[in-house]
C-alpha cells in the first residue's frame, strides 16, 4: 500500500493522504536557518544550531506525534465551521488534500467546503527566514467570508531549557507587537541580540502572542478559542508561553483567489546597537523592516522561489543517469543526493528521530557525509574538511563531535573513537579528487582549534594514519578504543549500572582489537599513498603502501576466520564475530570494509565472505549487521547487545553498512549481486510496502528491522545517516562505476547481467561529460574500449578535461561470459522473512 507517488518531473514525492504511518518530512534551508517540515505543517525552525538557536516549539514524544508547527487555521465566518488545510492540528475531514515535497520546499494544498488552501513553504537562498506563501480560492458559488488565523510557538531558544526549566521560562517570554508584526524576544534584554519576528503581508485585523489567551484554558491547538469564536485576544506574551498568531479576513467572490505571505525569521543585531532608541528596551528593527517589505511583493516570492529551484536544478545537474531501473534513476537523480545535501547541512543533530539537543556534528559522520556531497557544492565541502580537521588532537586522535555554533570538540563526548581520524583522510582524498585542488594540503590548520598549533592539512592526515600505528594490540591490530564505526560494540566498557552510557564509560588501558579498524586502515593508507605521490612525496607514498600491505597481512592472518573475516578481539583477547561465538559470529561490517580495500580480493577470501555474507546475514529487506543476533546482555560486548534481536546494531539492516557490501560485489565483478542489493534498501523501490517500511520511501532510514525483529521490514531513523552518502557512492562510483581518481574520471560500470548499458551526464572539474555506456544484454563484463570526443584512449580514465567543455564519452563493455544468475541473489536459508 502507498501514501503517495512520485512525481519525478517536478522531482516531488506526492503524498495523497494527510494520515502517512509516521509524519513524513522534509527539510527547508540549507546554509543558516533551517526548518523541518512534516507533510501535515508540523516541525520547527532554527538558525544554525537545532538546540541553542531553536526558533519554534516542538514537542518530540508527544501523542498525537507531531506538535508543533507551521500552523493555519480557516474559519468560515457565516457558519462558524472552522478546520486546518494541513489537517494537523485540527484533523478536521478534507475533500482533498495534497502534500508536496520538493527540493527545499513543501506545497501542502487541501479543499473543504469549496474553499481552497495551498501553501507554499520555503527559505529563500541567502535569506534567515522562511515564507508560507497561501493561496486562498472560494470554489463556491456564493460568496465567501472567512477568517484565516496563523500559529506558531515560539521556544525560547535552548531547546533543552525550554523543555526543562520551567520555574525560571515562565517568567521570561517577551514580545513586541507592532504594526502587526510579532517580535520574539525573550532574553533580549540581557544576553541575547538575536530575535526572531512573524508578519504578514497583510495587515491582521487582530493577533496574539500568548499561547494560553489564544488557545483558552485547557485546549490544545486542535481547538484554539480565538479560532472557534473568530476572534483574536490581541493577547501580549509576559512570561508563559509567547506565541504569534494573525487574524486575517478575507471576504471573496465566488472564483476569487487571495494571496497572503507570511515572513517567519531570525535577526541579529550588534550588541551595542541592538535597542532603539538607545537606552530603551525596544528591539531596534531597522534592519528587518526593509525584509518584511520586500516580501510583501508577490513578485520577490515568486522570484526568489524560482531561484530556488533553479539552484536545485543546476546543482542536481552535474550528476545524472539514465538506467533501465526507475529506482536508480530517481534516487540517484534527485532524493539521494538531496539527502546528501541534508545529513551534511546537519549530520545527525535535527530530525523526528534526533530531537536537536544531544549530537552536534559527528566526526566520522561528517567525514563519510562529505563523500556523497563533495560533487554539489565543493566550496563547502573543503570548508568542512578544514574545520574538521580543526578539532584533530596533536596525536592524530580527533573529538567524536563538534558544536555547529562554536565548531569546537566536544569534551562531553570527547575522543577515543579509533576509527575517526582514518574517515579524514578518505574525505580530503575525496575531495581532492573530485576538484584536484591540491593546494587544500597545504593549507595551515590548528589541532584542537589552538591558535599556533597550525600545520599543514597533509600534517594532519599522516598523524591520523600514525594514530593508529601508535595503537596497535597484541593481534598487531588496532586497538578499538571507545569503538569503531560500529558505536555500539564497546569492547572495554563493561558496564553494570543501568543508565550509564555506553559511549562515554571506559575501562582504562583497553586491549581490545578491531579488525573494522585494521581494514580501514589500509584503505586509507591507500588514499593517503595516492594524495603523497599526487604531491610529488615519493618516499612517503611507499611508507604508506608498505603500511597498508603489512596492515592488510595481519588482517589476513589475524582476522580471518575461515569463511569470513572476524570482527574483533575483546579485551580478554577472545574472538568476536568468529564461528567460535555462540552468538554474534559474523558482522557484516569487516566484510565491507576489508574487501573494500582489497584485502582478500586477489586470494580468494573476499569472494568466500561475501559469499558467508550471502548465506548468513542477507534477508529480503536488507542485509543484517550481524548473526546470531545476541539474545542477552553481554558485559564485555557492551550496547549492542542491549538491543532486542532485530534492532539497531543487534541484527537489524543497518543500511549504512549494506552499499558497502555492494562496493565489495563489484570489486569480485559481480553487478547482479551488487544491484540486487543496492535495491533491497532503495526506499523508492520500497515505496510499494510502504505500510510496513512506514518510513519516507524518498530517503533512506538508518535501520530497517532485521529478520529476528516481530517487525522484520519496517524502517526507523529515517533521514540523517550516512547510508545516504554511502548508497550514492555505491550505485554511481562503483555500479555505474564513474569514479573521481587525481588523475581523471574513471568509467568502470560493474552492470547487472539484464541491462544494456545506460547513460549520464557528470560535470567533472569544469567540463562537463556525456557519458554513454554499451553493453549485451544477458551478458557481463567490464570496459573494453573507451571513445573520448571520437578518440580511443587507452584504459578507462578520461583524462581532465578543459573547463568549460562538453565531452562525449562512449565506453563499451566486452562480455566476458553469459549471466550467472537471473539478477536475483539466493538468500540464505533462515532469513527469508515475511
Ligand atoms: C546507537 C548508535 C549511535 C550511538 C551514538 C547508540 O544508541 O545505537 O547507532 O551511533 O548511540 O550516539
Ligand atoms: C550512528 C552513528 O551516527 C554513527 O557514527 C555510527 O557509525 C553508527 N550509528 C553505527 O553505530
Amino acid at each position: 500500500m502507498q501514501f503517495g507517488h512520485f512525481d519525478d518531473a517536478a522531482r516531488e514525492y506526492v503524498i495523497t493522504r494527510p494520515d502517512t504511518p509516521l509524519p513524513w518530512i522534509n527539510y527547508l534551508g540549507n546554509e543558516e536557518y533551517f526548518a523541518i517540515v512534516s507533510n501535515t505543517a508540523g516541525g520547527y525552525s532554527f538558525f544554525r544550531d537545532p538546540r541553542l538557536r531553536r526558533l519554534t516549539r516542538y514537542r518530540y514524544n508527544n501523542v498525537p506525534l507531531d506538535s508543533g508547527g507551521r500552523y493555519l487555521y480557516v474559519r468560515d465566518d457565516d457558519t462558524g465551521d472552522f478546520w486546518s488545510p494541513s489537517w494537523q492540528p485540527t484533523k478536521g475531514d478534507l475533500d482533498e488534500y495534497t502534500c508536496r515535497h520538493g527540493l527545499g520546499y513543501t506545497i501542502i494544498e487541501s479543499q473543504r467546503a469549496g474553499i481552497d488552501v495551498e501553501t507554499l513553504y520555503f527559505v529563500p537562498l541567502g535569506e534567515t527566514l522562511e515564507l508560507w506563501r497561501t493561496r486562498v480560492v472560494n470554489q463556491r458559488d456564493t460568496p465567501a467570508r472567512l477568517s484565516l488565523f496563523s500559529a506558531v510557538e515560539f521556544c525560547l531558544w535552548d531547546a533543552l531549557d525550554d523543555a526543562t526549566n520551567f520555574q525560571r521560562n515562565f517568567s521570561v517570554g517577551e514580545v513586541e507587537v507592532e504594526d502587526g508584526v510579532v517580535y520574539h524576544k525573550s532574553e533580549y534584554r540581557e544576553r541575547r541580540d538575536h530575535f526572531a519576528y512573524f508578519g504578514c503581508s497583510e495587515a491582521p485585523v487582530g493577533f496574539d502572542t500568548q499561547s494560553d489567551a489564544f488557545l483558552g484554558p485547557y485546549r490544545g491547538w486542535d481547538r484554539p478559542l480565538a479560532v472557534e469564536e473568530g476572534r483574536s485576544r490581541d493577547s501580549i506574551a509576559h512570561g508563559w508561553a509567547p506565541c504569534g498568531s494573525h487574524h486575517l479576513q478575507l471576504e471573496l467572490e465566488p472564483g476569487e483567489a487571495r494571496e497572503l505571505v507570511f515572513v517567519l525569521g531570525y535577526a541579529e543585531n550588534p550588541h551595542d546597537a541592538k535597542f532603539d532608541p538607545p537606552g530603551s528596551q525596544t528591539i531596534d528593527k531597522s534592519r528587518v523592516l526593509p525584509i518584511l517589505a520586500r516580501y510583501r511583493e508577490p513578485a520577490e516570492v515568486e522570484a526568489a522561489f524560482v531561484r530556488l529551484r533553479d539552484y536545485w536544478t543546476d546543482l542536481l545537474g552535474g550528476l545524472q543517469a539514465t538506467t533501465p531501473n526507475e529506482h536508480v534513476n530517481r534516487m540517484v537523480n534527485v532524493w539521494n543526493q538531496y539527502q546528501c545535501m541534508v545529513t551534511f547541512n546537519l549530520s545527525r543533530s535535527a530530525s523526528l528521530f534526533e530531537s536537536g539537543i544531544g549530537r552536534g556534528m559527528g566526526f566520522r559522520d561528517s567525514n563519510q557525509d562529505l563523500l556523497g556531497f563533495v560533487h554539489l557544492a565543493p566550496a563547502r565541502a573543503r570548508e568542512r574538511v578544514l574545520d574538521l580537521a580543526a578539532t584533530q588532537l596533536p596525536t592524530g586522535g580527533a573529538y567524536h563531535q563538534y558544536q555547529p555554533l562554536t565548531k569546537r570538540g566536544n569534551d562531553a563526548i570527547g575522543s577515543g573513537f579509533n576509527d575517526d581520524p582514518l574517515w579524514l583522510i578518505l574525505a580530503t582524498g575525496a575531495y581532492v579528487k573530485e576538484t584536484g585542488d591540491v593546494s587544500i594540503l597545504q593549507e595551515p590548520v590548528p589541532y584542537d582549534n589552538e591558535e599556533g598549533s597550525e600545520t599543514p592539512l597533509y600534517e594532519h592526515l599522516q598523524r591520523a594514519l600514525q594514530y593508529t600505528l601508535d595503537r596497535l594490540g597484541p593481534h598487531g591490530l588496532p586497538l578499538i578504543g571507545h569503538a569503531d564505526w560500529n558505536d555500539c560494540l564497546n569492547l572495554n566498557c563493561f558496564s553494570e549500572t543501568p543508565g550509564e552510557s555506553f559511549q562515554t564509560t571506559y575501562r582504562e588501558g583497553g586491549s581490545a582489537e578491531s579488525v573494522f579498524i585494521g581494514g580501514l586502515f589500509v584503505l586509507a593508507a591507500d588514499e593517503l599513498a595516492a594524495i603523497a605521490e599526487r604531491l610529488g612525496d615519493d618516499p612517503e607514498a611507499a611508507a604508506y603502501v608498505a603500511a597498508g600491505e603489512l596492515m592488510s597481512g595481519t588482517v589476513r592472518a589475524q582476522g580471518w576466520d575461515g569463511e569470513w573475516f572476524r570482527r574483533a578481539y575483546d579485551n580478554a583477547g577472545e574472538p568476536v564475530g568468529s564461528s567460535a561465538n555462540d552468538e554474534g559470529q559474523i558482522f557484516i561490517e569487516p566484510q565491507g570494509l576489508c574487501v573494500m580495500a582489497g584485502v582478500g580480493v586477489d586470494d580468494g577470501l573476499a569472494a568466500r565472505a561475501l559469499t558467508s555474507v550471502r548465506e548468513r546475514l542477507a534477508t529480503k529487506h536488507g542485509i543484517v549487521l550481524v548473526q546470531p543476533a545476541y539474545t542477552r546482555y553481554h558485559l564485555e560486548l557492551g550496547e549492542i547487545t542491549s538491543y532486542p534481536p532485530g534492532y539497531k546494531e543487534n541484527a537489524g539492516v543497518f543500511c549504512h553498512t549494506n552499499p558497502w557490501i555492494v562496493i565489495a560485489e563489484t570489486l569480485v565483478g559481480n553487478g547482479d549481486a551488487a544491484l540486487d542489493y543496492y535495491l533491497r534498501t532503495n526506499p523508492s523501490s520500497r515505496e510499494e510496502i510502504s505500510e510496513l517500511h512506514r518510513c519516507e520511501p524518498y530517503v533512506y532510514a538508518q535501520m530497517i528491522a532485521g529478520a529476528d525483529a516481530p517487525t522484520h521490514g519496517e524502517a526507523k531513523n529515517s533521514w540523517l545517516t550516512g547510508t545516504a552518502a554511502w548508497n550514492l557512492v555505491a550505485i554511481t562510483q562503483w555500479i555505474l562505476g564513474i569514479r573521481p581518481e587525481h588523475d581523471g574520471l574513471r568509467i568502470d560500470p560493474c552492470l547487472p547481467a539484464d541491462w544494456d548499458g545506460f547513460t549520464a551526464e557528470r560535470d567533472f572539474r569544469g567540463a562537463t561529460l556525456h557519458i554513454t555506456v554499451h553493453k549485451q544484454p544477458g551478458t557481463r563484463g567490464r570496459v573494453s574500449s573507451l571513445v573520448v570526443d571520437g578518440e580511443r584512449i587507452a584504459g578507462n580514465v578520461v583524462p581532465v578535461q578543459p573547463a568549460g567543455s562538453v565531452v562525449e564519452v562512449v565506453a563499451e563493455i566486452e562480455a566476458d561470459g553469459a549471466a550467472r544468475t537471473d539478477g536475483r541473489v539466493e538468500l540464505g536459508g533462515a532469513h527469508q522473512g515475511p
